[in-house]
């Protein structure tokens, strides 16, 4: 039997390459001009981490992550987020002496084992930020403005930003009590799962996709109605920023996100019913994890999501991977001049390259009109001997005769 990518997972095809260097080039570009820096984790942690971090009643931590005994015996579980890595490594390197606050940003597979369908991988990969030290609302709305230009940039206009606040771990309590009691009369109408999510965590009730709890859920109090003054103002203060920058956005109650460490902002990036990018504040969870009491406020988006719905709507992504030049050789002297050729031309920062498979003339055209080159010279003795070869533009067929040894004026005819 032919061997198969394990389910839930996807090769990255040399094809299509270029659209995750676009996509992963804009974050980067945007983090570096709102001066975040680069963090990379392992792709494995002590257990421990994530059961204490995201949370033991989230899903993530119940039934999705890859946990396994290393060889020493020690419970290590890949990562199937990056926040708690980031976190444990502010707090291990000590990164709270540095000036504050700390701006942090990642690429990183994560792998969750979930049920795989459109857009819901078991490895799939995240951009994100995480930003320690600062409780102030303009972090959040810089976060937001971050995510939401980027997303804007690379085609998707449409986006829908939805916005709430879970409070602080007080407000959450008072909020969890009245949303029990609202529950409890309908309680045997609860799917499984929500009923195990009662005691232990009553507000992922909210966030069920089971028909009947939905319907349940439609008019249980929301938590906007039980936030302290503090965390109002807060959000406040939260949605005058986004105003400040032209940021629509919707209040939608409903968000509580699928991990526990939130506290204050959450907020979703939807693109067409499909969640491309989510996050918010979670103050509590780096002196949870034993480091200082800091705030923090991060999110992630998932670049399959983007890659995917970038494609759907057929938006033209940029492909610089084409080569410029092909050289093909007729002769062992041609193939020494061709190798010369490219290889000094490559110096001069231009993408070439030349016949490995003993190409005839025809042949050779056939394969740089197949590959996207953009010109294509044939070396011969002729060319040889007179130190000139005419160069092929293959989008129209025009042909530039060059000088072999002024590589100055091929790179500009390459341009
Ligand atoms: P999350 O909402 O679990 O948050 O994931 C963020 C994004 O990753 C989602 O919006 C989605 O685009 C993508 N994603 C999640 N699961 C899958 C999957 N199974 N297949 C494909 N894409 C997926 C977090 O992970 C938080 N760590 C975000 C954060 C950072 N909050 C604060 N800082």
């Amino acid at each position: 039997m032919a061997m198969q990518a394990p389910k839930g997972t996807k090769d990255l095809l040399p094809m299509d390459s270029y659209k995750w260097h676009y996509v992963e080039n804009k974050f980067k570009e945007l983090a570096d001009e709102y001066g975040i820096r680069e963090i990379r984790t392992p792709m494995f942690e002590h257990t421990e981490l994530f059961t204490r971090g995201v949370g033991e009643t989230t899903d993530v931590v119940q039934k999705e992550m890859y946990t396994f005994e290393d060889k020493g015996g020690r419970s290590v579980t890949l990562k199937p987020e990056g926040t708690a890595p980031a976190v444990r490594a502010f707090i291990e390197s000590s990164l709270y002496n540095e000036a504050q606050p700390t701006k942090l940003y990642y690429f990183t597979p994560a792998f969750r084992y979930e049920n795989v369908q459109k857009g819901r991988l078991r490895q799939f990969h995240q951009f994100g930020i995480e930003v320690f030290g600062s409780k102030e609302a303009s972090i959040d709305a810089e976060g937001i403005s971050l995510a939401m230009r980027a997303i804007n940039e690379l085609g998707l206009k449409d986006l829908s930003l939805n916005i709430n606040s879970l409070g602080c771990p007080e407000c959450r309590k008072k909020y969890n009590d009245a949303l029990k009691q609202f529950l409890q009369e309908n309680y045997e109408g609860l799917c499984g799962t929500c009923k195990s999510r009662f005691e232990r965590n009553p507000m992922r009730i909210l966030d069920c996709k089971e028909k009947k709890c939905k319907e349940i859920t439609k008019n249980a109090p929301t938590i906007l109605d039980y936030i302290c003054d503090e965390c109002k103002d807060h959000f406040e203060e939260l949605k005058k920023y986004l105003q400040a920058m032209d940021i629509e956005y919707t209040v939608d109650p409903n968000i509580v996100r699928g991990l526990d460490y939130y506290t204050k902002t959450v907020f979703e990036i939807i693109y067409k019913d499909l969640t491309v990018c989510g996050g918010g504040r979670y103050d509590k969870l780096i002196e949870e994890l034993g480091g200082p009491d800091m705030p923090a406020f991060g999110f992630a988006a998932g670049l399959e999501r983007l890659i995917m719905t970038l494609d759907a709507e057929g938006l033209e992504i940029p492909n610089s991977s084409y080569i410029d030049l092909y050289v093909g050789a007729m002769g062992a002297d041609a193939k020494i001049a061709s190798l010369k050729l490219i290889n000094n031309l490559r110096k001069k920062g231009v993408k070439c390259d030349c016949d490995h498979m003993n190409r005839s003339v025809k042949a050779s055209m056939k394969y740089a009109n197949k590959t996207n080159c953009r010109f294509t010279v044939i070396l011969g003795d002729n060319e040889l001997q007179l130190g000139t070869a005419k160069l092929k533009r293959m989008s129209d067929g025009e042909q530039f005769e060059v000088n072999l040894k002024d590589l100055d004026s091929i790179v500009e005819l390459l341009k």
